[in-house]
C-alpha cells in the first residue's frame, strides 16, 4: 500500500474516488458542498433523503456524471463533531479503507479539512494511516484457494494545498508506516499457527527483523536458562518437543545515557493447559497466547526504525505450554531464578511462571522501568471484556504515563488493584509460593504473584487476555489477534523520549 502526500485540492484531483467526509446530522460545508454540487449533488440528496447520516462507520458509494474530475465519490461518516479526536479520524480511515477491499478501487484520495486547527496536524495523519494500513491488515499467508475480498486498494493520496503542510504530512506518513508495519507484524506472528510460530521461529524472526537495524539480539537456549537457574521458565517448556528461547533484544538509541527501559511479553507459542489440559472449545485461540511478546517484539522494532532516543530491552520468554512426558504435573515444585520456590497446582497458570523468570533476569539491565505485557488471565476478560487491559504496578508514576499513553494511541486500560493481601491465596502447604489463587480476583491474584517476583524497580503488567483478540473486526482493529500493545508502547516510548531525563543508574 502507498500513501501519498500530494500538494492539490480535492476538486483537482483527477483519480479513482475521492473521500467526502461528513460529521453526523450535519450538511455538506465549504469545499465540499462546492464539490458536491459540482458532482451533481449525490450527496446532499444522500442525506436529505436519510440514506446517510455520517454516523460513525457508515460508508457510501456515488458515481459522478461524466465529467466530473473523479470516478467516484465516497462518503464516509466521522460521527458527532463533538467526539471528534484522533480516535475517531483514525477509525473513519480504517472503516472506509476496509470497505474499498474486494471492490474495483485500487486508489482513494481525501483531504484533512476537518481537522480543526487545534488538532495536531501530524497526529491527525499519523491516525489516518494507522487507521489505513490496520483497517486494510488480513492475514493471508495460508490462503491458496480462496480470493474473495482479496483486491483492495493499493494508493491513498492525501490531498492539502499548502505545501508546508504536505511537508509535515510526508514526516507523519513515514512515522506512521513504521508503527503499522509494526502492528502488523505482531498480528503476523500471532495469526500464524503454532506449528509454524514455535518458540525457535519467533526467535529467527526477532533476530531477523533485528539485523537490519541498531538492535542487539541475544537468544538463551535450554541449557544457557539452566545454567541460570530459570527453571520456573523450563517448567513450562517441559511437556513440548519444542525447546524454550528467551529473546533478548536491546536497542540503544539514547547513547551512553545507563537509563533503559525493559519491556516484558508472555510469548507462550502454544497453551493448551498443560496437564491441566483446557477445554477444546475456543484452544484454537491459545496460538495467540504469544501477542504480548509479539507486540514486544513490534514495539522494539519500531523504537529503532523511529530511532527514538531511548535505550529499550525486550525480553520475551517463547515456549509452548504442553501435556507430554517431560510437562510438570500439578504440585510439582520448580526452583525459580529467584532462588523462591514455586507449587505448580495448576499447570495452565504458565504464563506467570515465564514471567517470574524474565522479571527477575530484568534486574540485571538495572531499570528505570519495566512494562510486562501478557494474555495472562480469563479472568480480566470476564473483568474488562475485549477492549481494555488491566493494568496493575507497584509505581504511581509509571502507571500515570501507561495511561496516558493509552489515551493517546487509542489501546485503552484500566487499573485494577494490586493487592498485597491477596498474597494470602497463594500461599503454600510446601513451598514458598503456588501459582495459583483460584478463580476470584484471578486477574489480580496473577498480578499479586508477579509482584512477589519484581524487583525494586518501577513496573507495570499489563493483562492483555481481552483485547489482544477479536471476536470480529471493529475501528481500526482486525478480527483474530489484533497486535494489541504496539500502539500503546510505541506511545509510551515516545512520550518517554521527549522528557528531560537525568542519568539515573
Ligand atoms: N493464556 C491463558 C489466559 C487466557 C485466557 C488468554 C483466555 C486469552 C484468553 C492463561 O495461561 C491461563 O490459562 N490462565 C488461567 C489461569 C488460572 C489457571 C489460574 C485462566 O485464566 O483460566
Ligand atoms: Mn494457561
Ligand atoms: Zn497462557
Amino acid at each position: 500500500m502507498i500513501i501519498q502526500a500530494r500538494r492539490s485540492t480535492p476538486a483537482a484531483y483527477r483519480g479513482d474516488s475521492l473521500v467526502l467526509f461528513m460529521f453526523e446530522k450535519e450538511k455538506l460545508t465549504g469545499e465540499d458542498a462546492d464539490l458536491d454540487r459540482a458532482s451533481g449533488g449525490m450527496a446532499a440528496r444522500a442525506v436529505r433523503s436519510g440514506d446517510f447520516e455520517g454516523k460513525a462507520g457508515q460508508v457510501a458509494f456515488l458515481y459522478p456524471e461524466k465529467g466530473f474530475a473523479a470516478g467516484r465519490i465516497i462518503l464516509s461518516g466521522l460521527g458527532e463533531r463533538k467526539r471528534f479526536d484522533s480516535g475517531a479520524w483514525r477509525r473513519a480511515l480504517a472503516d472506509t479503507a476496509r470497505r474499498l477491499r474486494g471492490t474495483g478501487i485500487r486508489e482513494f484520495a481525501f483531504a484533512m479539512n476537518h481537522c480543526r486547527p487545534a488538532d495536531n496536524f501530524e497526529a491527525m495523519v499519523e491516525a489516518a494511516v494507522e487507521g489505513i494500513l490496520l483497517g486494510m491488515y488480513r492475514f493471508t499467508a495460508y490462503k491458496t484457494e480462496d480470493n474473495s475480498g482479496a483486491a483492495a486498494p493499493t494508493k491513498a493520496v492525501l490531498l492539502d494545498p499548502s505545501m508546508a503542510r504536505i511537508r509535515e504530512a510526508r514526516r507523519a506518513i513515514a512515522r506512521a508506516k513504521v508503527v503499522s508495519d509494526a502492528v502488523c507484524l505482531a498480528r503476523e506472528l500471532a495469526c500464524r499457527p503454532a506449528n509454524d510460530m514455535t518458540p525457535r521461529k519467533m526467535a529467527d524472526v526477532a533476530r531477523r527483523i533485528a539485523a537490519k537495524e541498531a538492535v542487539r539480539t541475544r537468544i538463551l537456549h535450554p541449557a544457557g536458562m539452566k545454567k541460570l537457574g530459570m527453571n520456573a521458565i523450563l517448567s513450562v517448556a517441559g511437556g513440548s518437543h519444542e525447546p524454550a528461547r528467551l529473546i533478548t533484544m536491546e536497542y540503544n538509541g539514547r547513547g551512553k545515557s545507563r537509563e533503559k527501559i525493559v519491556l516484558i511479553g508472555k510469548g507462550i507459542t502454544f497453551d493448551s493447559g498443560g496437564i491441566c489440559i483446557k477445554n477444546p472449545d475456543r484452544m484454537d485461540e491459545m496460538k495467540s497466547d504469544m501477542s504480548g511478546g509479539a507486540a514486544v517484539i513490534g514495539a522494539i522494532n519500531a523504537a529503532a526504525r523511529l530511532k527514538l532516543p531511548v535505550n529499550v530491552v525486550g525480553l520475551v520468554p517463547a515456549m509452548e505450554n504442553l501435556p507430554g512426558g517431560g510437562a510438570s504435573r500439578p504440585g510439582d515444585i520448580v526452583k525459580s531464578m529467584s532462588g523462591r520456590t514455586i507449587e505448580i497446582v495448576n499447570t495452565d497458570a504458565e504464563g506467570r511462571l515465564a514471567l517470574a523468570d524474565a522479571l527477575t533476569y530484568a534486574a540485571r539491565f538495572r531499570p528505570a522501568a519495566v512494562i510486562d505485557i501478557a494474555t495472562l488471565t480469563g479472568a480480566c476478560v470476564v473483568a474488562l471484556g475485549d477492549r481494555v487491559a488491566g493494568m496493575m504496578g507497584n509505581d504511581a508514576e509509571l502507571k500515570k504515563r501507561i495511561s496516558s499513553a493509552a489515551e493517546k494511541s487509542g489501546e485503552r486500560v484500566w487499573e485494577l488493584p494490586l493487592e498485597e493481601e491477596y498474597l494470602e491465596k497463594l500461599k503454600s502447604e510446601c513451598a514458598d509460593i503456588k501459582n495459583s489463587g483460584g478463580r476470584e480476583g484471578g486477574a489480580v491474584t496473577a498480578a499479586a504473584f508477579l509482584g512477589r517476583f519484581a524487583g525494586s524497580y518501577p513496573w507495570v503488567h499489563l493483562d492483555i487476555a481481552g483485547p489482544a483478540w477479536a471476536e470480529s473486526e471493529y475501528g481500526f482493529v482486525s478480527k483474530g489477534p489484533t497486535g494489541f500493545g504496539v500502539l500503546l508502547l510505541v506511545r509510551f516510548l515516545r512520550d518517554w523520549a521527549e522528557l528531560p531525563h537525568g542519568e539515573r543508574s
